[in-house]
């Protein structure tokens, strides 16, 4: 049984002071439970903040949305992987497709970044999706599968162990448009079938994937009934207490 997954991605979002004061709030609406993994994904700015408004047991843990591939150097306005474990991170995102498009990240410099990661033990949350005109065009499976084969190339089962992946298709990203529960599932489907034929299916039952793009209060229940999606990666409703509380909760006890 995979444990529900709930990610929440801040992106370009609040400040050092302000994420400790919306940590503190958080934790006590959420009760501890065993029943779902919470991951919060600060702007590297409000990481050490943020690590302790959790406090040194915190149930969750904490994510970085970024990180470089060499472990340190002349590499101006770059964090690496050693930076994050320092500062309590255990997770990292990577290949976001704000990052992708605005940043031009491929998915070669995204498989470097997974292997940094692992390399310094962080879990690598790798995004993957198609864009609206690919699935119109009906390139739905092919783009992920490029996704994924660019990006896991060459990794181990007990590299993928520690890796999660979520699929956000790039129309549900800000649209509050949100995948169907159905097209979600179909892609969920796909993936782990490429991870089932590429490692075992040992890895493809295990790995999370988690399902990211307009996630809120109202969908994630619908979202969550399928075996397929094991969580959300979430943006904007990430960022309100009520909406975070409501999705974890939803995901605390939807398969408990
Ligand atoms: P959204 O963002 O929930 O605001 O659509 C999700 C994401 O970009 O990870």
């Amino acid at each position: 049984m995979r444990r529900p997954f709930i990610v929440g991605n801040w992106k370009m979002n609040k400040t050092a002071s302000e994420a400790a004061a919306f940590i503190r709030d958080l934790r006590e609406r959420l009760p501890a439970s065993p029943n779902a993994d919470v991951v919060l994904a600060p702007p590297f700015t409000a990481l050490e903040s943020a690590r302790s408004a959790l406090g040194p047991s915190s149930w969750i843990s904490l994510g970085a949305q970024n990180v470089h591939w060499e472990a340190q150097g002349a590499f101006t306005g770059e964090v690496s992987a050693p930076m994050l474990r320092d500062l309590g991170c255990r997770y990292v995102i990577v290949g976001h497709s704000e990052r992708r498009t605005l940043f031009c990240e491929r998915d070669e410099d995204i498989r470097k970044k997974i292997r940094a990661a692992l390399m310094h033990g962080l879990s690598p949350i790798l995004c993957v999706g198609e864009s609206l005109a690919e699935r119109e065009a009906g390139q739905t499976e092919s783009v992920i599968t490029t996704q994924l084969t660019g990006s896991l190339a060459g990794l181990t089962t007990e590299n993928l162990a520690t890796v999660t992946i979520a699929y956000e298709p790039v129309w549900a990203i800000g649209t509050g448009r949100a995948a169907t529960t159905e097209q979600a599932v179909a892609v969920h489907r796909s993936i782990r079938l490429f991870v089932e034929t590429g490692w075992d299916s040992q890895t493809a039952s295990t790995i999370r994937i988690l399902y990211g793009g307009s996630v809120t209060p109202q969908n994630i229940e619908s979202l969550l009934a399928p075996d397929a999606i094991d969580g959300a990666l979430v943006g904007g409703a990430c960022l309100n207490l009520d909406s975070f509380a409501t999705i974890v909760r939803i995901a605390q006890t939807q398969r408990a």
